[in-house]
C-alpha cells in the first residue's frame, strides 16, 4: 500500500489514528532516548541539547494529539496501543545497529567515537525520513478536515536535517558517502515497516 492511501484510511479511523499517533510518539521518544543515551556528559553541546529536548517535545506532542481523535486511549506504549507493534520497535534499533556495524568496519571506530559517529548518521537517515514523512502526513490531515496537526514538528525537523549536515560536515570531509549508506538502509527498513503496518491495515 502506498504510505498516501495508508494514511487515509489511518486517518478516518479514530481508532488507528489515536494506535498511529501513539505509534509515532514511541518512534520519536526512542529517538529522544537514544540521542540522550549517546551523548558526552562533558563534550555534549548546545545543538545536541536542543535537538534531544525538540525530540522529547514531539513524543509529548503526538500523544496529546491522541485527544483530538475523540479517542482517550493509549495510556502507554504497550502493544495493544501501537501499530505494528513489534516492527515500529525494531526499526530504529535496527538501523542503529547496522550504521555501528558499517562504522565499526570501514571507519574502525569504537566505543565514544563509535557512539558520536553513529548518532550522527542515524540521526541524519531519521531526518531525511522526518522530512518526507510528517509533509505527506500533514496533507494527509488536512484533505481529511482532521483537527490533528504536526505544522510545529515539521518545522523543528527541518531545522534538524541542517543541523545534522552541519555536525556531519565537521565529522569528515567524506560525509555524503557515509550517510548515502545510512539513508539506504533506513530506505529498506522504512518500507519494511510500511508494508508491516499494510498488512495489519489489511488483516484489521
Ligand atoms: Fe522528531
Ligand atoms: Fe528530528
Amino acid at each position: 500500500m502506498k504510505l498516501e492511501k495508508l494514511l487515509s484510511i489511518i486517518i478516518t479511523d479514530n481508532a488507528l489514528h489515536a494506535k498511529w499517533l501513539n505509534t509515532l510518539s514511541l518512534m520519536e521518544n526512542t529517538g529522544a532516548r537514544k540521542i540522550s543515551a549517546s551523548e558526552d556528559p562533558l563534550t555534549v553541546t548546545y545543538i545536541i541539547l536542543k535537538h534531544a529536548a525538540e525530540e522529547h517535545r514531539h513524543a509529548f506532542y503526538l500523544k496529546k494529539q491522541i485527544e483530538k481523535t475523540g479517542k482517550n486511549a493509549c495510556p502507554t506504549y504497550a502493544p495493544e496501543f501501537l501499530l505494528a507493534p513489534a516492527y515500529s520497535k525494531y526499526y530504529l534499533n535496527q538501523l542503529d545497529i547496522q550504521v555501528s556495524r558499517y562504522l565499526k568496519q570501514s571507519l574502525s571506530l569504537s566505543s565514544k567515537d563509535l557512539r558520536f559517529a553513529a548518532y550522527l548518521l542515524v540521526t541524519y537517515a531519521i531526518e531525511v525520513r522526518a522530512d518526507e514523512l510528517y509533509p505527506v502526513y500533514q496533507e494527509a490531515l488536512e484533505n481529511e478536515g482532521s483537527k490533528v496537526n504536526v505544522k510545529s514538528i515539521i518545522l523543528e525537523e527541518e531545522g534538524h536535517l541542517e543541523e545534522m549536515i552541519s555536525q556531519l560536515k565537521q565529522f569528515s570531509p567524506q560525509w555524503e558517502e557515509h550517510a548515502k549508506i545510512a539513508v539506504e538502509y533506513e530506505s529498506r527498513l522504512f518500507e519494511d515497516w510500511i508494508t508491516a503496518l499494510s498488512e495489519e491495515l489489511v488483516a484489521a
